[in-house]
């Protein structure tokens, strides 16, 4: 079985990153063959800086390693080396409808909010299904909010092999049963898009910061509190014991807790939690070199992969190889 997912570039990966895809992602890396992206492709949708692409490339890459991928058992790689994808994503667009990209929830959001859209965020759905099927992917973990973009997948594969044969392999999406939607500082889903998010590797300090700022509702510190309810409770429970979970809820149904206690103990949870892999996460940084060496080499295994699919798609369409063409030369 193989296990894909991307992460895109636009800043430092998140609790909702890690909860919905990262974590996940390193758990089946123990016993499967797993393929993991920096979505830079998908990134240039919005980021138009060259030194932030660069930097957050590597702190994408950086974030993987610290937190335990082992590149020699899986390949880690940036998604613009390997570019089959773009290739694949155009055989793509000529099987799918302009209805089905309409329905895509960004340019939804686009539409709604009244923004002018490029086409490439028009199209993102086409080549987020190209990744997943250049590489005869099984199964994708990714968060809630990735879902649609994977059933979308689903149509396109299933569309493509109606009309040219099996060629594609059909995936499934993989969400976590907790923690599918981590939410952010406001409440809403923690998104590097809504500016509410806690970056994996924050200092201490900024991570003190940053949980303080949590917004909650106005009850007293001596009112009993709802944990169900409250936005530290949420993040807390993913990345505390269960013990720990249950002491701390029942604290807050008793009263004479504040919120102001249950957010020192959530910065406690993760400040330990996150300590060893901050660490890591610095060496590797202060070592672009080797960071480059790691993706080099994951890009040409992934290569292996998606060259041989494409090659399987061109044929299926009707393209014929080059090297085919020169030998029918008399
Ligand atoms: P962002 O929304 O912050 O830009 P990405 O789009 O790069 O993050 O998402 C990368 C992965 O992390 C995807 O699989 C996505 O579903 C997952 N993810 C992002 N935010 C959350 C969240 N708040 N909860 C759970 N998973 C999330
Ligand atoms: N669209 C995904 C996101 O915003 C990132 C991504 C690109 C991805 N290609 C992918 C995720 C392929 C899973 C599989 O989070």
């Amino acid at each position: 079985m193989r296990a894909l997912t991307g992460i895109k570039p636009t800043a430092q990966p998140h609790l909702g990153n890690l909860v919905g895809a990262i974590g996940p992602g390193i758990s089946l890396s123990r016993e499967h063959d797993c393929i993991y992206f920096i979505a830079d492709y998908h990134a240039l949708t919005t980021l138009h800086d060259r030194a932030a692409m660069r930097t957050y490339v590597y702190e994408g890459a950086a974030t993987w390693l610290a937190l335990g991928l082992d590149p020699q058992r899986s390949v880690l790689f940036q998604q613009s080396d390997a570019p089959e994808v773009t290739e694949l994503s155009w055989l793509l667009s000529c099987i799918c409808g302009l209805g089905l990209l309409d329905r895509g929830h960004a340019v939804k959001a686009a539409r709604d909010g009244g923004h002018d859209i490029n086409a490439g965020v028009f199209n993102y759905p086409v080549l987020m299904a190209a990744d997943i099927l250049a590489y005869d992917t099984n199964v994708v973990p990714v968060g809630q909010d990735q879902k649609q973009h994977v059933e979308m997948t689903r149509d396109m594969a299933v569309a493509f092999n109606h009309r040219f044969g099996e060629v594609l392999v059909v995936p499934e999406v993989l969400l976590q049963k907790e923690g599918a939607v981590v939410s952010g500082l406001d409440g809403r889903k923690m998104s590097k898009s809504y500016n509410n998010t806690v970056p994996l590797f924050a200092t201490s300090k900024q991570l003190r910061k940053l949980i303080m700022s949590i917004t909650t509702d106005s009850r007293g510190m001596e009112e009993p509190k709802d944990p169900e309810t409250c936005n530290i409770f949420a993040i807390f429970r993913l990345f505390a014991s269960e013990a720990e979970q249950a002491d701390l809820a029942a604290r807050y149904r008793a009263g004479g807790l504040g919120y102001g206690h249950a957010k020192q103990e959530l910065f406690e949870v993760l400040d330990r939690r996150f300590a060893e892999p901050r660490e890591h996460f610095a060496e590797w940084m202060a070592n672009p070199a080797r960071l480059d060496a790691v993706l080099a080499d994951g890009a040409e295994r992934a290569r292996v992969i998606s060259r041989a699919t494409l090659e399987r798609a061109r044929e299926a369409v009707g393209f014929q190889r080059v090297q085919r063409r020169r030998e029918t030369v008399p």
